[in-house]
């Protein structure tokens, strides 16, 4: 198991920040995050990337821990509802690993 937090931004701060265990077993930070019942991802595809509504920032460290995106994620990427920043991720293209103990996103005010 693994640590990941997740913070949800407010007007004055975090509205919710957030650290769940999850497994290290390969499966997406989407399904995580919806296993744990954390608020702010929709992932209307079911992690099929055809929807960008699994949104995430990743914070710093860990852009430079995670492959790059792929072709199709960086296409998908394009038509998150909220505005894409250099360290934009779809959160169903996150594989979680042992390596990613501590990994750190901050949810985009919309899905949509
Ligand atoms: Fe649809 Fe990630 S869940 S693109």
């Amino acid at each position: 198991m693994i640590t990941v937090r997740f913070i949800t931004p407010g007007p004055n701060g975090p509205l919710q920040d957030r650290e769940v265990e999850v497994p290290a077993d390969g499966r997406s930070l989407m399904k995580a995050a919806l296993d744990a019942g954390v608020d702010g991802i929709a992932a209307d595809c079911g992690g099929v990337l055809t929807c960008a509504t699994c949104h995430v920032y990743v914070d710093e460290p860990w852009c430079a821990q995670l492959p790059p995106p792929s072709a199709d994620e960086d296409t998908m990427l394009d038509y998150t509802a909220d505005e894409r920043r250099p360290n934009s991720r779809l959160s169903c293209q996150i594989a979680l690993t042992p390596a990613l103990d501590g990994l750190t996103v901050t949810l985009p005010a919309r899905q949509y």
